[in-house]
């Protein structure tokens, strides 16, 4: 096992901050993991997948493990469903690419997402109207304290909004080594019920020629994504920085009154969701830039990185922004991005 010290982890989390770990090792292979996991079985280890969650406020003191597992492999098929196993490691949005290649449908709306499978669960990564538990069968973990391996089950996993049982009472307990999805063969049924109820992807899918199939679909995401949201290799940031706040439908009538334009999503009979950029570009966010940290141009959710920022920074213009919104809406959106204090 090779430990790197002082290692920069500017290039591995989509922010682009510039943070070290104290010690910092690789993980290719499942023994390799295990070993490290074992080495550093007296202390809190820090787990690093594709960094695309995070910000890092400060350098990264506890040992970083990083969980570079990879391989894709078909485990079972029967009728028109096929489970697939996708090592924890793989990138999310080239694992979606290898689905729509193979035919194999459920994830197209979820292209162009950043992050690795292995941490997909963990937030339980949602896009236009799908969410990850939508194909999600089942994950393997590893036990951190006991290196225990276990499956865990759809129902085990506890999925909602943005969160999942890794979240809550197993925070920090397991390191995901692999997820199997279940998705639909369409090489043997054409019978999918496509989601493009969006109004986003009804108007581009019309702008795109040919019979409505995943691959349209999965190319329609991407044209979206890709001129709202900035791409990381070319300006840091971690895509949604803040959750959609959920509040009490009174608090929503009162405030529609005002702001009769409010967008909103109806969740239950007492509660509604208000999209955070919405909240935060009427607070007059969009485009603002402090330094070289600021609000994206072109959808307020995103904080980005301009260039140098520092985690700090970056964490003081979300401070501002969630003050402005309370002050302005008297509603808390809080952050979906991970922030790492230590
Ligand atoms: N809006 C504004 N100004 C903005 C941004 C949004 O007025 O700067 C308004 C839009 O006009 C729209 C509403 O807010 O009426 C919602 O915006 P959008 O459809 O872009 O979606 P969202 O609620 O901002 C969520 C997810 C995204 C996901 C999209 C599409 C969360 C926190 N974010 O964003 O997820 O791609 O829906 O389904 O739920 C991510 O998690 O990183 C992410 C990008």
């Amino acid at each position: 096992m090779e430990i790197q010290h002082h290692f920069s982890l500017k290039k591995h989390n989509t922010f682009g901050i510039s943070a070290f770990a104290k010690a910092y090792t690789a993980t290719k292979s499942l023994p390799q993991l295990k070993e490290a996991l074992g080495f550093y079985h007296n202390e809190e280890v820090f787990l690093l997948g594709g960094g695309s969650n995070m910000l890092l406020i400060n350098d990264v003191q506890k040992p970083v493990i990083h969980v570079l597992l990879e391989g894709i492999e078909i485990t079972k098929t029967e009728d028109d469903n096929v489970w697939i196993k996708v090592m924890a490691g793989e990138n999310w949005h080239n694992f979606v690419l290898y689905s729509i290649e193979n035919n194999f449908a459920g994830l197209e709306n979820l292209s162009l997402i950043p992050g690795n499978v292995g941490t997909s669960p963990i937030q339980n990564i949602g896009a236009y109207g799908v969410e990850l538990k939508d194909s999600f069968y089942s994950c393997d973990v590893i036990d951190i304290k006991t290196l225990e391996e276990k499956t865990l089950s759809l129902d085990d996993c506890n999925f909602g909004y943005r969160d999942s049982i890794f979240k809550n009472e197993a925070l920090g307990k397991y390191v995901i080594t692999s997820v199997t999805f279940k998705l639909k063969d369409l090489s043997k049924s054409n019978d999918y019920p496509f989601k493009t109820s969006y109004g986003v992807i009804q108007e581009e899918l019309k702008r795109l020629d040919g019979e409505l199939s995943i691959q349209k679909v999965s190319q329609a995401i991407i044209n979206i994504r890709s001129s709202k949201l900035p791409d990381p290799k070319v300006i840091g940031n971690s895509g949604s920085f803040f959750k959609n706040p959920v509040i009490k439908r009174k608090l929503y009538e009162d405030l529609v009154r005002m702001h009769p334009e409010m967008p909103f999503y109806d969740i239950d009979q007492d509660h509604v969701k208000v999209p955070a950029g919405w909240l935060i570009d009427q607070s007059g966010f969009k485009g603002k830039r402090y330094g070289d940290a600021g609000i994206h141009d072109k959808q307020a959710l995103v904080l980005v990185n301009h260039g140098n920022a520092s985690g700090q920074e970056i964490l003081a213009v979300a401070h501002k922004v969630q003050k402005a919104v309370k002050d302005r809406y008297g509603i808390n959106i809080d952050t979906e991005v991970n922030l790492i204090d230590q």
